[in-house]
């Protein structure tokens, strides 16, 4: 074999039988376990690559990670959890999958998706991912040879986005202490999701793209209406990302109408504002209320260039 040949095809042997796979197999866990292996996690305790070695990732100090019979792996260790069961528990994904599967988000899917498309990423990231909505449907737009990983600190979560979208690489981590080799994502999709400004500069490629999601001015005003006297509104300034440059911004408004009252139910359970509904008032305002403003701001951030 002419010995570039050679090269491509041992450097990419792994992702070719991965697509034939993705393409023909019918047993989702052999595609989930062949697809898991061209891995850009690192380990969560000593930073060193990770290899995966039959149903382990195992890094040069042994430290060793079991691949989930769903296809996650979990990478946060106990020193990096500040409770028993970190992140969103099982009542609150419920919750939100079945808010998301409304479609009553799907404008905002779509818009971040096309947000993301735009620079033809090999390598994407959602981080603070949930139980995979936003990911499902990214995975759909992008490139097939491209590679998305989604992470949480939500066990349950996670659990639930692999066992539903198998071509996804999903992980059990911190957005404090990323699990991810330095340069791995073209872009990195944050909904909704906390982070730490130096690990997402370290884990972006130089060309890399952050893609925010957060609320607009009028998000949920309803809500708040409801609660407070004197309602703020959520600030639509831009927020400085260091070592970024701002780049794009897009505003998405709309009355979302309400097809049943289970609908808002399920939406009051996805936000910290429901704390401060009494039970009667939070069923006053689910039986009253028949639309709701959405108000989200898309804001894309690019890192700034490091001049030699
Ligand atoms: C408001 S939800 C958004 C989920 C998803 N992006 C969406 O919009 O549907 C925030 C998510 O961040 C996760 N989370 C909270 N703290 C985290 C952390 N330190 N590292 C990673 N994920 C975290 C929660 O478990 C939850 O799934
Ligand atoms: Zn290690």
């Amino acid at each position: 074999m002419v010995p570039a040949l050679k090269w491509f095809y041992q450097a990419n042997i792994g992702r070719i039988i991965a697509r034939l796979c993705a393409q023909s197999c019918q047993a989702v866990t052999l595609r989930r376990f062949i697809i898991a292996d061209f891995s850009m996690y690192i380990c969560p305790l000593c930073r060193q690559p990770l290899q995966l070695t039959t149903r382990q990732y195992q890094c040069a100090a042994r430290h060793s990670f079991d691949l989930a019979k769903e296809g996650y792996v979990n990478l946060l260790p106990v020193q990096q959890k500040n409770s028993k069961d970190p992140g969103d528990n099982k009542l609150m994904i419920e919750a939100r999958r079945a808010f998301l599967q409304s479609a009553a988000y799907q404008p905002l899917s779509d818009a971040v998706n096309e947000l993301a498309v735009q620079t033809n990423p090999a390598t994407v990231l959602d981080l603070g991912c949930g139980e995979g909505y936003y990911s499902g449907r990214l995975q759909q737009k992008l490139n097939p040879a491209a590679r998305l990983y989604g992470i949480d600190i939500s066990k349950a979560a996670i659990k639930y986005a692999a066992r539903h979208y198998a071509a996804i690489r999903f992980a059990v981590a911190s957005a404090y202490q990323l699990p991810f080799a330095d340069n791995s994502f073209d872009s990195i999709i944050r909904i909704y999701a906390p982070s730490d400004n130096a690990e997402l500069q370290r884990v972006l490629t130089p060309q890399g793209r952050l893609i925010s999601v957060n609320p607009g001015p009028e998000h949920l005003i309803e809500m708040k209406q409801a609660v407070y006297r004197d309602v703020k509104l959520h600030s639509d300034a831009i927020k400085q990302e260091p070592g970024f440059n701002h780049i794009q911004r897009q505003r998405l408004s709309y009355q979302l109408v309400l097809t049943e009252p289970q609908q808002l139910d399920n939406l009051l359970q996805m936000v910290p504002l429901a704390w401060k509904f009494t039970s009667d008032n939070r069923q006053t305002f689910v039986a009253s209320t028949r639309t709701i403003s959405i108000d989200f701001l898309l804001d894309v951030y690019q890192l700034a260039q490091v001049t030699p």
